[in-house]
């Protein structure tokens, strides 16, 4: 009789650790007497054509530390189920049925999903119809409810706060406005924790409203004090302050995000006089290798992913609640976003070191747990052109005042 067979597959848009979690599954599968088979490019590989390989020792070695993932993957097509948080769309019965015939006829005794939101909301379907699968979190937007971390997420904000010690030097030698703009669709994981670890003053996400003002008045103010540089993180999924996210709609799937940090540097520029530069640091968030922490995580995550395999727990996907790896249902992890609490201790933090969230929040207050929008003390926008010679000239008695 054939060995038994467990399958993995990694599906939507890929990140550091994708091949970390293959190579835990493999080792882990083999060592309990599984065979292992990858699907390839995502869902697609399960149907229409059957498309995979025999995975083994030998073709997973040497992967742990290997960006994207040596089986492919895409966001687009036949399985694509979520068009945007929590739009639904029911997949194909035919689809479905063809892809249980191929899981029956390879006797695979369960699938790995590796995947994000809209990925983990395929596994849920393929769940509901008797399909047996278990889930793994994957995305660098870390914004998976059910798991502390994501995995890739580490490695995203390892990259992002690289490009802003970067962009601190030559901002500070050139004196200039730098505005970077990092991925996060629905949630500001990424610009919060960059921001913070990479010394941002201005950090603005999708989670907090922010006012072109109250950005202004933060870069005045820092020049009041003789800081002639400022650094402002921008997530692309921040909604504009006249509402509205920037990026194009492309008719049946998510629209592409991308453009903010270039609107945001313009209008500072416009308003305030000063050289804004922009930097979108795009997809090279999600290349190359994974830090030690999306290492450890992404490998737990495997080898978790197949124990629950192994004791039936279908439907269920592998997460973390520090210290321990644990697992939830997998519609628990699609039903909601885990978005950035604008009065979480990551945000206070920021505020009490007076980063601006460009909200009119004053780091006066940083632990009050409320967001006070209506009384931000933030100065209009005539107000801050008016003002802008006048705060240079204080900026220059301020930098007199340092050399004197
Ligand atoms: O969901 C992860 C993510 O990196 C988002 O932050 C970003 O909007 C999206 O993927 C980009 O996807 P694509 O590579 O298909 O443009």
């Amino acid at each position: 009789m054939s060995k038994k067979r467990i399958g993995i597959l990694t599906s939507g848009g890929d990140c550091p650790g994708l091949n970390a979690v293959i190579r835990g599954v493999v080792k882990t599968s083999v060592q309990l007497g599984y065979d292992c088979v990858g699907f390839l490019k995502g869902y697609e590989g399960l149907y229409d054509p059957v498309r995979y390989i025999t995975l083994t020792h030998k073709n997973t070695t040497g992967i742990l530390n290997e960006g994207g993932t040596i089986l492919g993957s895409t966001n687009k097509g036949r399985f694509a189920a979520t068009v945007g948080v929590a739009d639904r769309v029911e997949l194909d019965p035919e689809l479905l049925e063809g892809v249980k015939t191929t899981i029956d006829q390879l006797g695979i005794e369960g699938l790995v999903c590796v995947g994000g939101d809209g990925s983990l909301a395929v596994a849920q379907q393929f769940h509901e119809y008797g399909i047996p699968v278990v889930g793994v979190p994957k995305t660098i937007d870390n914004d998976l409810s059910a798991t502390a971390f994501t995995f890739g997420f580490d490695s995203a904000i390892e990259c992002a706060t690289n490009a802003l010690d970067r962009l601190h030097t030559t901002a500070a030698s050139h004196e200039r406005i730098m505005v970077l703009e990092v991925m996060g669709r629905h949630a500001g994981w990424i610009a919060l924790h960059a921001g913070i670890a990479g010394g941002g003053d201005v950090i603005l996400i999708p989670e907090i409203p922010w006012t072109y003002e109250s950005v202004c008045h933060k870069i005045l103010d820092r020049e009041s004090h003789g800081k002639r540089f400022t650094l402002v993180v921008v997530a692309e999924g921040a909604e504009l302050p006249e509402g509205g996210n920037v990026g194009s709609e492309r008719s049946g799937a998510q629209a592409r995000l991308g453009g903010i940090g270039q609107m945001v540097a313009e209008e500072i520029e416009s308003r305030l006089h000063r050289e804004t530069r922009t930097s979108v640091l795009g997809h090279l968030q999600r290349g190359g290798a994974p830090t030690t922490f999306d290492r450890v995580l992404a490998t737990q995550y495997g080898a978790h992913a197949v124990r629950l395999v192994v004791e039936g727990r279908f439907g269920e996907m592998v997460c973390y609640h520090p210290p321990e790896i644990e697992s939830v249902p997998i519609i628990e992890a699609v039903n909601q976003l885990r978005q950035v609490d604008a009065n979480g201790s990551a945000v206070q933090a920021a505020r009490a070191l007076g980063v601006s969230f460009g909200d009119g929040r004053t780091d006066e207050s940083p632990f009050t747990a409320q967001v006070e929008l209506e009384s931000e003390p933030v100065a209009t926008s005539s107000d801050v052109e008016l003002d802008a010679e006048f705060t240079l000239d204080i900026a220059e008695a301020a930098a007199e005042e340092a050399l004197s």
